[in-house]
């Protein structure tokens, strides 16, 4: 047992970087909890069941007990895609304060956060000002050390170009020169928990390479062996739409408002790891392919879940 970086707990465990996480803590033989609302995809990866805490974090009293004997936590928890009908503010405040609450009550050591790249300048964006909300109170922290990490987009997240890419056309609103350095899970799972040894309280950090829309655009493009189609509309249109978006339920228009607001100027933050985008465009082609040629032996229409 790898016992230099104490008992960690893992909140958002079942996300995207959450699964990363937790998958680095097991190969480096760490002592772990994950925390779930269901268990499902941390069992298909492979975690013991006695590994994982089920708990509903936006009810305070689910979580009673969860940070007992528990040195460090990280959260990633955070509403993206969730269709709960809950708002930011219910899970990437609230939620996340029930479990810094807990976590004082019960002697955790650190607690390390998951905001954004740039959220603290971005605070009239929704999602970002419950994450900051969150941010500021944990920084406020006097029962134990606090730490925010605001990383950069994630490559998941890239995966949209991918998608047009595939249906033959990217569109970008703008001239798709904006730059960005996107960071693979895997590398900030990596970054995070190195964190947990270091002394700093708040690290900005993206992936290794700083990348135009366009330049993005095209690596999909390649991955996928297609003839590069990119139509540029008129950067109003995104401040048009941003703006509407504003006055519509966030569960409709959040995500959105988000990127659009992210598109609006170059995000380049301190570089950090290994993995680089058009590898990950590549991997996401390749197993889109045997995907298909599974489901082409079987005789069956593919159904691609890369
Ligand atoms: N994606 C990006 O480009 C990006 C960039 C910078 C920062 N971030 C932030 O980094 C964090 C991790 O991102 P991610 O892409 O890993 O997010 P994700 O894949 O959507 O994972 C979010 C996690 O939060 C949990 N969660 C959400 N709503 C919940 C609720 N109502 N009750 C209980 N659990 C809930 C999810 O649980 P379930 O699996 O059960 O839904 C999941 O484990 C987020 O806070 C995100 O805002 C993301």
């Amino acid at each position: 047992m790898n016992d230099k970086y104490g008992r960690i707990l893992v909140a958002g465990s079942t996300g995207y970087l959450g699964m990363h996480i937790v998958k680095e803590l097991v190969e480096k033989k760490c002592d772990f909890k994950a925390l779930a609302r269901s268990t499902g995809k941390l069992t298909e990866m492979g975690v013991d069941e006695d590994k994982i805490i089920h708990a509903r974090v936006t009810r305070a009293d689910s979580l009673q007990g969860c940070c007992d004997g528990i040195d460090v936590v990280i959260s990633c928890l955070g509403i993206t895609r969730q269709k709960d009908g809950l708002k930011y503010m219910d899970v990437d405040y609230q939620a996340n304060l029930n479990l810094l609450e807990e976590a004082e009550r019960a002697g955790v050591k650190k607690f390390i956060y998951i905001s954004a790249f740039n959220a603290q300048n971005l605070q009239h964006i929704r999602i970002l000002k419950a994450k900051e909300k969150f941010a500021a109170r944990l920084l406020a922290s006097e029962k134990l050390t606090p730490c925010v990490i605001r990383p950069n987009g994630f490559f998941v997240d890239m995966k949209e170009f991918y998608i047009m890419a595939k249906s033959g056309k990217v569109f970008l609103l703008g001239k798709g020169d904006v730059k960005l350095n996107p960071i693979h899970g895997e590398d900030l799972a990596k970054y995070c928990i190195r964190a947990i040894l270091k002394e700093g309280q708040e690290y900005d950090v993206g992936g290794p390479e700083v990348l135009s829309e366009d330049e993005i655009a095209k690596l999909a493009f390649s991955a996928l062996k297609k003839e590069e189609k990119i139509s540029h509309f008129p950067d109003w249109i995104r401040r048009v739409i941003l703006f509407f978006s504003r006055y519509l339920p966030e569960k409709k228009t959040g995500p959105a408002e988000f990127f659009l607001s992210a598109m609006a100027q170059d995000m380049i933050a301190p570089i950090y790891g290994t993995k680089k985008l058009g590898e990950y465009f590549k991997d996401l082609a390749r197993r889109e392919r045997a995907l298909a040629q599974k489901a082409k032996n079987k005789g069956e229409t593919p159904d691609s879940g890369a």
